[in-house]
This record gives structure tokens, sequence and C-alpha cells, in this order.
């Protein structure tokens, strides 16, 4: 397996291209199996679970084709085409490995009627459950049955009634399964407490250019009328917010200065309010935002939480940051139940980090040492690079293959603003 070795110290500094979100790609993606014309979308990141989910649509029958993907190219483009379903079965083997799977329940039950899709089971970082997902689809109209690990869901007549579903809990999964599938309905299908993350604005205003009628986009009431057909679009992924963040971090625990370019200010505010906390200057410029620290960073006290919250997925690579900080920072953890299994981790390079339920309080150290760190999940995997990059002498951050997930070219963009970053194959 390969290994990504770090000799840290130094000072990040320049700029860095800000891929195409990956969280936005894989609700685009299965958008495609809404409609027999081809959707193409730009701006698309090179990662394992984008290769994995076009995967999943061919064996549906929906063909895919990538252009732009000479290696020097950041972001491709991929037309996807649908022109008829050969399955609406969604195997076990695929869902296990990619939990976004799920994602092709509500497209493939409002084009086909029917969707089979395996339940994708716990996952490192909680149980992960997706009864909101079939509620949702229950309360439209949808027939759901559980049998030996697969969801089978069908909608009477062929096509969804419509209805209205008031989530309990925010979920961002279950609202763009719940929108996906309320495009096609008979009637008008109304979501009240939904998640409101960019990347659901993204999926919204991908699924309008397909001719879909959606109101209240970006609010946590989305009413959606609909329609008996949408037709193909092009569209663009929005940038990578949660990566940005994460360079932002690493820019910050190296006291570096670096140019997030591509990246939105709008679509992280949360986030660029707790690096100014930490003691950041954080700025627009002409192309992105940048992020300077001229010092060790301020300890914070950050609780996380749904859009426009503080991010669930920006919480281990704050905590990396603030294991150099000047004080004792306070994080709570409200979303997953089991997202501090970076924390065993970051105490190898001589952290300073009690968890307790929930909480985990960071108290700053005076410097981390390099050593041999296993990553657990993608965001946790992140949060040991960024520890990486200040701390004295070697890191070797091991099953990378969480980390090519979630960030296109990681070593590369780290390379480019002065990073002793690199890769060791396996061979
Ligand atoms: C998405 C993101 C993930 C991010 C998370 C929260 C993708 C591919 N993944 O995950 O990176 O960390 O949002 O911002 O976009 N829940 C239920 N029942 C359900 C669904 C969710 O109880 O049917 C609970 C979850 O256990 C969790 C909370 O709701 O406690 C939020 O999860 P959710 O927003 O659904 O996360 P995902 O869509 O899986």
């Amino acid at each position: 397996m390969d290994q990504i070795v770090i000799r840290g110290g130094q000072r990040l500094k320049g700029r860095i291209p800000i891929s195409g979100a990956k969280n936005a790609a894989l609700t685009l993606l299965p958008c495609a199996l809404l409609t027999d014309e081809p959707l193409t979308l730009r701006n698309l990141p090179r990662l394992a679970d984008v290769d994995g989910f076009g995967h999943l649509l061919n064996q549906l029958g929906c063909s895919t084709t990538i252009e732009g993907s000479r290696p020097e190219d950041f972001g491709r483009v991929m037309t996807a085409r649908a022109t008829t379903l050969t399955s609406t079965v969604a195997p076990y083997d695929i869902v296990r490995k990619m939990r976004a799977s799920i994602l092709v329940l509500g497209p493939l039950l409002a084009r086909a009627g029917e969707a089979t899709v395996s339940l994708p089971g716990g996952c490192a970082i909680g149980n992960r459950p997706i009864d909101l997902h079939l509620k949702a689809l229950e309360a439209f109209g949808a027939e759901i049955e559980l049998a030996s690990g697969y969801v089978k869901a069908v909608a009477p007549g062929g096509r969804l009634a419509g209805g209205k579903f008031t989530f309990p809990v925010v979920s961002v999964g279950a609202t763009e399964n719940a929108a996906m599938a309320a495009v096609l309905a008979k009637g008008t299908c109304v979501l009240e407490n939904a998640a409101r993350e960019p990347e659901i604005v993204d999926l919204c205003n991908c699924l309008v250019a397909m001719g879909a009628h959606i109101e209240g986009i970006g609010t946590e009431t989305l009413t959606i009328e609909g329609v008996d057909r949408l037709h193909g679009a092009t569209y663009r992924v929005m940038a990578d917010r949660i990566e940005a963040g994460s360079y932002a971090c690493a820019a910050v625990i190296t006291e570096g200065d670096v140019e997030l370019v591509g990246a939105k200010a709008s679509e992280m505010e949360a986030t660029l309010a707790a690096l100014r906390a930490a003691g950041a200057t954080v700025e627009d410029t002409k192309g992105g935002i940048r992020v300077a620290m001229a010092d060790r960073a301020q300890p914070v006290t950050l609780s996380t939480a749904p859009y426009p919250g503080f991010a669930t997925d920006m919480q281990a690579q704050f905590m990396a940051m603030a294991t150099l900080g000047t004080g004792a920072s306070l994080f709570t953890e409200t979303i997953f139940e089991n997202r501090y299994m970076h924390v065993p981790e970051l105490a190898r390079m001589g952290c300073d980090i009690q968890v307790k339920g929930r909480t985990a309080v960071v108290r700053g150290v005076d410097k981390l040492i390099g050593a041999p760190v296993m990553a657990t999940d993608l965001r946790a995997s992140m949060s040991l690079i960024i520890a990486g990059l200040a701390a004295q002498g070697t890191t070797e951050v091991n099953r990378v293959y969480h980390l090519d997930r979630g960030y296109e070219r990681l070593e590369e963009k780290l390379q480019a603003v002065g990073a002793d970053i690199e890769r060791i194959s396996a061979g």
C-alpha cells in the first residue's frame, strides 16, 4: 500500500488550486439517471470515489465518457448518458466500498419506478443509518421493503405521488436522495428541515438546469413540483469548500501564506470565522481566498453543526491545527458519534488531547514529532497530514487510499507551495 512521507517544518507559501467538490460530484453524478439525455459535468475532481461512482452508473446502463484526462489537468469533464436503464440494482460489493452509492436510490425510483440498493452498513465514523432516506421516500408514496441486506423501493403505478416530509434531524444525504426522487413525481413534494449545505444548492441548481421545478433552494424548505421529464444539461461542479478549509489549516499550522484559488468565501463562512478566531488573516482575493498566519494559532472553541454551522468534515483538520496552539481548544462533535479516531494517531506525534464523550480538549504543545501514523477515514487522514507538515522530523502516513477518495493530487498541490512531501508507491 502507498505511503505519504512528510518531512515537516516547511512554511507553505503560494497558490493552491481548489478542485471540484467531492460531495457535490457524488450527488450530481446520479442526476444522470433521471433523464435519457446526456448530463455533462465539468470540474469533476479526479478521485477514487468519483471513478467508483462512474462504474456504478455503468452497471445501471448509463454510459460515461471522460475528457480532460491529461495528467496535468485538474478537473475533468464527464458526460453521462442513461438512454435506457439496464438495471435498477446497486449491489453490495459497490455500496460497501462507497457509501454514497445510496444516492442512486432516489433517481432510480423516480426514473424507473423501482430501485434495489444494498444497505450501506456501518462505517468508521459511526453507524450512519439511512432511515431518513427511506422515510422521506415513503412520505412521497414509495413502498419500501428491507430483505437480505437490500432496500427495495417501488413507486406504485411507476411514479411517486408526492407528499410532505419533515426531517427530524438534518441529513445531507437524505435531502439529496429525496430531492432527486421528487423531481419526477406526479404531484408536489415538500421537504421541511432540509439540509442547506452548498452541495445541496449545487444539486438543486443542476436539477433546475435539467428542467426541474424547485423552490426554496438554499433554505430549509424545498418545494419540488414534479415534471413529466427532465432533459440533459451541462453543469460545473462547485469548488470543494472542505478541501479549501483543509489547506487553510495546513497554512495556519505552518505559519504560511496561501491563496486558495477557486474557493468561495460565501460557501465556507463558518470555517473562515474559525480561522480568524485562531488569529489567521483571511481575505478575499480576485481568484479565491488568502489565508496567512504569522504566529502560533490561538485556541478555538468549535462545535460541529449542520450548515451554516461549523462542518463536521472540518473538525479533524482544525483539531490538528490546534495541537500547536497557544492554549486549550475545545471541540464538540454533534453530528457523528465516532469521529475522534484521529486522536490516538495524533497522540503518537506528541499531541495533548483528551476526549470525553463528544467533546475533546486539545492543549497546545510546543512541538510535534513525526511518527508513523495510520489514516482511519478521509478527514482523519488529512489531520495527520496537517500535523505532519508542522512536525519535526519525518511522518509516514499509511493507508493513503482514504486520502485518494477525497483529495485530488494532494502531494502535488502541497509540494507546489513548499511542503516536503512525497508518495512512496508500494510498487
Ligand atoms: C454527508 C457528507 C459527509 C458529511 C455529512 C455531514 C457526502 C457524500 N457526505 O454525509 O462528508 O460529513 O454529510 O455534513 O456528502 N442520519 C440518520 N438517518 C439517516 C441519515 C442520517 O440518523 O437516514 C444521521 C447521521 O447518522 C448523522 C446525521 O444524521 O448523525 C447527519 O448525517 P448526514 O447529513 O446524512 O450525512 P451523510 O449524508 O451521510
